[in-house]
């Protein structure tokens, strides 16, 4: 038998610095969702996730937390592979860089890196930003509310000065310009292929400090036991060791690697394409086929981070409305490679829209009919009761569906697959309403046709079942529940080969609904309380204390709860510039200081006032809306304002101020 082809894919080794957010699970079911796909498709898949444990932000928070570095990871570890088991992710291997097996690679992998000149020693004389675990020269740091802070992160970096080993990445920057040049697929998506070349190869590669002496909780260098290896040399090689390279034992290794592809999110693209690639040519090993750095999931403006205290878990989420729902969520909501809002809202909103209702009610309606019209028992075809024009083009575009998803899967292109998918069963929507089985199922002579109308439907709910498995691994036992479809021969990619396979004579069985339709409001409210009143993250105490749970009040029509209003962030903005919009005689731009950052604001004042009135004014404004585009201008927020109608129809308006002096950022409320 000729072997399967391989298909390997890995996520980054996250820090266990914290527990996992809802940004860290998407990585995770994206990979998790492809590689149930290849699976599906018959690829001998291999799936790597893991923790990245060693360097200075670990042995800070340990330190912090009073205990060891490796009992504060443990710790965050065992908590992390609960949340993949929740989120049911299936890794083949989860591999920690502090184990044995990996730390005497990365040492061997030194070792040679020094044996052979790529590594020497030198001083070392710069700024380092912990949360990033990156070094930067002087001229590289941005400046922030005149800080110099990290280009990565815009958090402010320290300056070090110590003896290290460097490696000569110099040596190797035409090399891998070429490289990238000419392997248009490496870099995914392709723009981030240019930020690469242009702001980091063209401008000149420097040599990358390599070791540090000032930080315990590394591996050490076995030559020079004072120096631990920098934590992204360590952590990159994760990709390798966890396949026993270097080992007697590297078989996986050799079926392996090269890895199909790297995900990765778009702020470690540069360590995945630079220093990785050039790690590995100084091997003399193949580079992964691919790299794709996706997009950050966003909450208001901001990437979501401990540190500004925005983070979203996954866990409450999946509690209340199950894995499925929320891996639905996060693989349709934003095409991979762009950033995208988390709200709340739109969570509800996409389960309700696509779940509940196209998907939900297709099968309910399909099911019962069936029930209704045929005693529960899958009719025979009718070769006497086709109606091509209403069956063709339904049964042509499903029979085509198969290869528009495996189109889309192959350039990661989750959203988008799945759009595929929901035209089907939109479509599915639609005959029902064009053939009117309940007009059919009037009329004794119309039996065949009614039939035929209720195969066509059951066989294209088939096809989308099996097609949304790799994305939601719980529905589709569910509708081949329904349907009454227990041969496994008919829930697998091959069984798409051709339509129409479904057998007569299966009983189907109504069950419940697939998906809850939800109320958002009522739902807003709960998740609201339940963040306030929930645990906090077992290791982040800080981060959303436990508060006691508030009795239960009911809220009377037309009354907003507490809560409710509180989810609105107000907060006073002070006034550093204000301008008119080119071309718009409503806007004015404000750049706010809000304490702890800037902000532009767009607002329809023009009218009310001279930009010049507002300079150095403390104004209110709603910080939390999400970003909105106005004549090609982002807004990130809403300066409130008062508006009195006039006798004769028009508006005056003032906009709200704070009475003396205060803090800028300070909580309004
Ligand atoms: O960078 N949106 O670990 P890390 C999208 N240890 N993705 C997000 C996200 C968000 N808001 N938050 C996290 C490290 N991620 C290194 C990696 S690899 C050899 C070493 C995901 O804990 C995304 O994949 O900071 C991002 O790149 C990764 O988590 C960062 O995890
Ligand atoms: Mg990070």
């Amino acid at each position: 038998m000729p072997e399967k082809k391989t298909y390997y894919i890995t996520t980054p080794i996250y820090y266990p610095s914290g527990n996992m957010t809802i940004g860290h699970t998407y990585t995770t079911v994206a990979a998790d969702t492809m590689a149930r796909f290849k699976k599906m498709q018959g690829y001998d898949t291999y799936f790597l996730t893991g923790t990245d444990e060693h360097g200075q932000k670990i042995e800070k928070k340990a330190a912090e937390a009073g205990v060891t570095p490796i009992q504060y990871v443990d710790k965050i570890v065992a908590e992390t592979k609960e949340l993949w088991k929740l989120m049911d992710i299936q890794y083949d291997d989860f591999i920690r860089t502090s184990e044995e097996r990996h730390t005497r690679i990365v040492q061997k992998i030194f070792k040679k890196f020094y044996d052979q000149g790529d590594i020497y020693k030198a001083e070392y004389e710069g700024m380092y930003c912990t949360p990033c675990e990156s070094f930067w020269t002087p001229t590289q740091l941005v400046e922030k509310d005149g800080q110099k802070v990290c280009p990565d992160c815009g958090r402010p970096c320290q300056p070090m000065k110590e003896e290290s080993y460097f490696f000569r990445m110099s040596k190797y920057q035409d090399w891998m310009i070429e490289y990238i040049e000419t392997h248009p697929d490496f870099i995914q998506p392709a723009s981030r292929a240019n930020e690469m070349l242009n702001n980091f190869l063209r401008p000149g590669l420097q040599d990358l400090c390599v070791s540090r002496t000032s930080v315990k909780w590394g591996i050490p260098v076995d030559f020079d036991p004072k120096h631990t290896v920098y934590v992204w040399i360590d952590a990159l090689s994760n990709y390798i060791t966890a396949l026993g390279y270097g080992t007697d034992h590297d078989e996986l290794y050799q079926k392996y690697w090269p890895a199909d592809v790297h995900l990765v999110g778009k702020e470690i693209v540069r360590f995945h394409t630079i220093y990785w690639p050039i790690m590995l040519h100084a091997l003399g090993l193949p580079l992964p086929k691919q790299v794709f750095g996706h997009g950050w999931l966003l909450f208001g403006a901001d990437k979501m981070s401990k540190s500004k205290g925005n983070v979203v878990y996954p866990e409450p989420i999946v509690r209340r409305y199950g894995v499925d729902s929320l891996r639905y969520y996060l693989m349709r909501e934003m095409p991979f490679g762009a950033d995208g809002n988390y709200t709340n809202e739109s969570f509800l909103t996409r389960v309700n829209a696509d779940l509940a209702n196209d998907l939900g009610n297709l099968v309910s309606r399909t099911v019962a009919m069936i029930e209704k019209y045929f005693d529960g028992i899958l009719p025979t075809w009718d070769e006497t009761s086709v109606d091509t024009e209403m069956d063709n083009p339904l049964r042509e575009h499903c029979a085509a569906l198969p290869a528009l998803v495996e189109e889309q899967m192959d350039k990661l292109q989750f959203s988008q697959a799945l759009i595929e998918i929901w035209k089907v069963i939109g479509e599915c929507n639609k005959y029902i309403d064009a053939t009117q089985p309940w007009v059919l199922g009037r009329d004794p002579e119309k039996r065949g046709r009614l039939g035929n109308v209720l195969l066509m439907l059951a066989e294209c709910i088939r096809y989308a079942a099996v097609l949304i498995g790799p994305v939601m691994p719980n529905t589709p036992a569910r509708i081949f529940e329904q349907l009454g479809i227990t041969d496994e021969a008919l829930k697998n990619w091959d069984s798409l080969s051709c339509f129409g396979k479904l057998p007569d004579g299966i009983r189907v069985h109504k069950g419940d609904a697939l998906f809850q339709r939800l109320d958002v409001k009522k739902e807003l409210e709960a998740l609201a309380a339940e963040k306030k009143s929930a645990a906090a993250p077992k290791t982040e105490p800080q981060a959303t204390a436990p508060k006691k749970e508030a009795p239960k009040v009911e809220i009377p029509e037309g009354c907003v709860s507490i809560d409710e209003f509180f989810r609105c962030k107000l907060r006073v903005a002070k006034v550093l510039a204000c301008e008119p919009v080119k071309k718009s005689d409503k806007l004015l731009k404000f750049d706010l200081d809000l304490g702890s950052e800037h902000r532009t604001i767009l607002s329809g004042i023009a009218k009310f006032y001279k930009p010049e009135e507002l300079i150095s004014k403390n104004l209110v404004i709603i910080a939390n809306l999400p970003p909105r585009k106005m004549m090609g201008l982002e807004s990130n927020g809403m300066i409130l304002s008062a508006v009195e109608e006039k006798e004769d129809g028009s508006e005056y308006l003032r906009v709200l101020t704070i009475d003396g002096d205060i803090a800028p950022g300070s909580e309004v409320g």
